[in-house]
Parts: structure tokens; sequence; C-alpha cells
């Protein structure tokens, strides 16, 4: 008897635990939007609207919100040669921002739910982390 409560102690503790760590996606956003604006805006711009023909939008970004895997690639290692966005297309560079995968989970989070983008998807640290060099062509 004794025993069995001590696994249920252990398997509360665990679980309260894991909340703890796992963090909600407001305050994956909340990180992100703090994130965005050191690493990002100069050139994406406050709205995330681009500039020009040299710098993709954020803003409806059909590559953003229908490629997510290929955007976190290209934050975490860097993103090089044509891509499409909403039909426009850009062959320009992109460096690694030196950002860790935690950092790239909130960005993304952000960036998949402002300006009026509107994802169902969570990005996490375990998703970022996941994702190989090898899926950029
Ligand atoms: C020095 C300018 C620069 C900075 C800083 C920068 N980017 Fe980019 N980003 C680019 C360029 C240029 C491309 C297009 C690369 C290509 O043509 O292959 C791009 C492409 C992208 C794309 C895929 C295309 C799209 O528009 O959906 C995403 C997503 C993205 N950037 C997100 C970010 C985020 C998030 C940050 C901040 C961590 C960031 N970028 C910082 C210049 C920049």
């Amino acid at each position: 008897m004794k025993s069995v409560l001590l696994m249920y102690i252990s398997f509360c503790l665990i679980a309260f635990l894991n909340l703890r760590v796992q963090k909600s996606k407001s305050e994956s956003i909340k990180n992100g939007a703090e994130l965005y604006k050191d690493f990002c805006y100069r050139c994406h711009g406050f709205n995330g609207e681009g500039q020009t023909d040299l710098i993709p939008p954020l803003k409806s970004s059909d590559y953003l919100l229908n490629n997510i895997d290929l955007s976190i690639a290209g934050l975490k290692y860097g993103l090089k040669g044509e891509i499409v966005v909403n039909g426009k297309s850009y062959n320009s560079y992109m460096a690694y921002q030196g950002l860790d995968n935690d950092e790239i989970a909130d960005i993304m989070n952000y960036i998949l739910n402002e300006w009026g983008n509107n994802s169902e998807e969570f990005v996490t640290f375990e998703r970022v982390d996941k994702i190989k060099k090898s899926i950029l062509k």
C-alpha cells in the first residue's frame, strides 16, 4: 500500500513539473514578440510587410503558413536561393540569426499568429530540435 501511494505521489510530481516546463502558447507568443523586435523587424518590418523586392513579407505569407518546417529550418540553418512568397520570387539570403531552438519556437509562434496570421499549430522546442538541415534544398 505504501509503495502504491509513493508511486502516485511521484506520478503527480512528474506531471506537475512537466506542466511547469511546457510553456503555454500565449507565453511563447509573448516571448516571441520581444525576440522579433531584436532579431527580425529590421528586415521583415514592424508589420511583417518585408521590404521592396529584397525581403519577403511574413504577414499573410503562404510560404510561412504552408511550410512551417521549412521556415523553422531557415531560421535554424539560414535560408538561401530562390523561394516564392505569395506568387513573387525572391532569390536572396537570410543568415542564421544565432537563436537557440527554444527561441526559434517562440518566434515561430509569434509570426504565425500576428498581423492577421492565424495558425492552429503550436511550435514546440521538440519540433524545432528534430528538424534537419537536409529538408532545405
Ligand atoms: C538581414 C535581413 C533579415 C533578417 C534580420 C531576418 N530575415 Fe528572414 N528573410 C530574409 C530574406 C532575404 C529572406 C529570403 C531568403 C531567400 O530568398 O532565400 C528571408 C526569409 C524568411 C522566411 C521565409 C519566407 C517568408 O517570407 O515567409 C521567414 C519565415 C523568415 N525569413 C523569418 C524571419 C524571422 C522570424 C527573423 C528573425 C529571427 C528573420 N527572418 C530575420 C531576411 C532577413
